[in-house]
């Protein structure tokens, strides 16, 4: 369970029916190589990789404790909830089929408003690949889902993830409280972006100079 931007966009009922659409019929490859929507068959290598604390400390809406079990009722849960076109989880795999990555996309298709958490295995943090492989997804998010607002979170300390954020755009605004599954609460700092801001963005960045 993730929670929706702090600003309240109203999508037409045209344009929900057509995030629905998307959320449900996405393609993974269209993410980036070696992609695919997770299945209860990845739970045990899904869960080996989010066992690590590296991997999974700063994320606050993973299932807790993370065991083999909750992790597949974690894919199912997504499975029904990209059914209903708002959420998907994609996972990259590794030359051996081992997951090496994950992004779970929710999405408020009535608000046009979608986020992205997400992780690489321990052993390909830290490569300087972090800032290029965020700004896809977040790409993603307004051009294949379609929507037209990103909020986005990271706990207080993780500088990694509040560099590639800024990195890419995105406006801060301060901190919230997110609520983990346990109804707990943790501080993040929070970011939004427009679809507009986006593509000033991408234009000013692919501008010949
Ligand atoms: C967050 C994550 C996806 C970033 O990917 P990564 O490949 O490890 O990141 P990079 O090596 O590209 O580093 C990202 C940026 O942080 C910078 N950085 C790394 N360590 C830093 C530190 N201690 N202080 C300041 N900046 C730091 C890097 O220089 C890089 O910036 P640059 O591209 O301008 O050089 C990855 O570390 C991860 O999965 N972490 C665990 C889960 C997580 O935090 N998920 C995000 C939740 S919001």
């Amino acid at each position: 369970m993730s929670d929706p931007p702090v600003t309240v966009i109203r999508a037409s009922p045209a344009e929900e029916a057509d995030i629905r659409r998307r959320v449900r019929e996405v393609d993974p490859a269209s993410l980036g190589p070696d992609r695919v929507i997770a299945t209860p068959a990845h739970a045990a290598s899904l869960a080996r990789m989010l066992a690590d604390p590296r991997v999974s400390d700063p994320i606050y809406d993973l299932p807790r404790p993370i065991t083999e079990a909750s992790v597949r009722a974690w894919i199912e849960a997504t499975a029904a909830d990209q059914a209903r076109g708002e959420a998907v989880l994609i996972l990259s795999l590794d030359e051996a089929g081992e997951v090496a990555g994950y992004s779970r996309f929710s999405v408020w298709p009535d608000r046009s408003s979608a986020e992205i958490a997400g992780a690489t295995r321990a052993d390909r943090q830290n490569r300087g690949q972090g800032t290029a492989g965020a700004a896809r997804s977040f790409g993603w998010m307004f051009e294949v889902l379609g929507v037209r607002l990103v909020g986005l979170t990271a706990a207080l300390d993780n500088v990694r993830s509040a560099r590639v954020i800024e990195a890419a755009g995105f406006r801060p605004m301060g901190e919230r409280d997110s609520r983990r599954p346990d109804g707990t609460v943790r501080r993040s700092l929070y970011w939004e972006m427009t679809a507009d801001e986006w593509r000033r963005v991408r234009d000013s960045r692919e501008a010949p100079s």
